[in-house]
């Protein structure tokens, strides 16, 4: 069996002390393939750094994430901009996208962010990781010119509702990313996955953040993504092992390591 953490922050502190183990706990989870999503300019050499003591393990995105939009925005893309004109080694452009949650004060900011590093994906020929929380009728009118363009990439941490995912399918490019939420007890999830053929569907852990159950409340890792798999496995009725091929040939095949 393989599994893809399609989206994780091991570059982050939190993982400072143990990030060796961190590492061997997810390859023992048969975990092939590790994707990490940028926030801003101050976690590019951090995460960089992880990428290459971890060749063939760790793939690292460039992007400005949504919550790290604010006055300074124009300088922050100008990073993103000369990572991307550099030689470098980036999967996709990410995570990128819209965030209501938070902070609303710079919700016109983030949709030209948003909207100019969707021009970098196709200049480049790169998939997006999408970030939206709150912010589904933004992003689809963030979206909506490129519908009939080769955009393609992944709505990370989908916890939408069915007509959200109704949206997202009609983009033939796009994939929806599950993680630890699917376990959570009152998430509606469950339900919302049953209307989602499993071909367009990718696993992630969005590590540190949102820990499936049973450590709900710890701090997450890769190697949790094996929680993720039971759990839609469980869903979806069928053998883990079957998940964890399609949903990892769902990821790969995005990120242009399959052709
Ligand atoms: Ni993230």
């Amino acid at each position: 069996m393989r599994l893809v953490d399609s989206h994780s922050h091991l570059y982050l502190e939190e993982f400072d002390a143990d990030l060796p183990q961190v590492m061997e706990r997810a390859r023992a989870a048969s975990v092939t393939h590790i994707f990490m999503p940028n926030i801003d300019s101050t976690t590019i050499a951090s995460m960089l750094k992880v990428c290459a003591d971890y060749p063939s393990f760790c793939y690292p995105m460039i992007g400005l994430h949504p919550t790290s939009v604010g006055e300074n925005y124009e300088e922050e893309l100008k990073v993103v901009a000369a990572e991307l004109a550099s030689p470098n080694s980036y999967v996709a452009i990410g995570e990128i996208g819209l965030d209501l949650y938070w902070d609303k004060t710079y919700v016109k900011e983030q949709q030209i962010v948003l909207d100019r590093q969707i021009n970098w994906a196709l200049e480049y020929d790169l998939p997006v990781v999408l970030h939206c929380r709150e912010a589904f009728d933004y992003i689809f009118k963030v979206l909506e010119p490129y519908k009939n363009t080769a955009l393609r990439g992944i709505f990370h941490s989908f916890t939408g509702t069915p007509e959200d995912a109704v949206r997202i399918m009609e983009y033939e490019g796009f994939l929806i990313g599950v993680n630890g939420v699917v376990t959570f007890k009152k998430s509606a999830l469950p339900t919302v996955l049953k209307t989602i053929p499993l071909e367009r569907l990718v696993l992630e852990t969005d590590s540190p953040y949102l820990t499936p159950v049973p450590n709900r409340g710890k701090r997450n890792e890769s190697a949790n993504v094996k929680d993720v798999l039971a759990k839609v496995a469980e869903v979806y009725g069928l053998e883990k092992e079957n998940v964890a091929e399609v949903t990892s040939q769902n990821a790969l095949k995005v990120f242009g390591m399959l052709k």
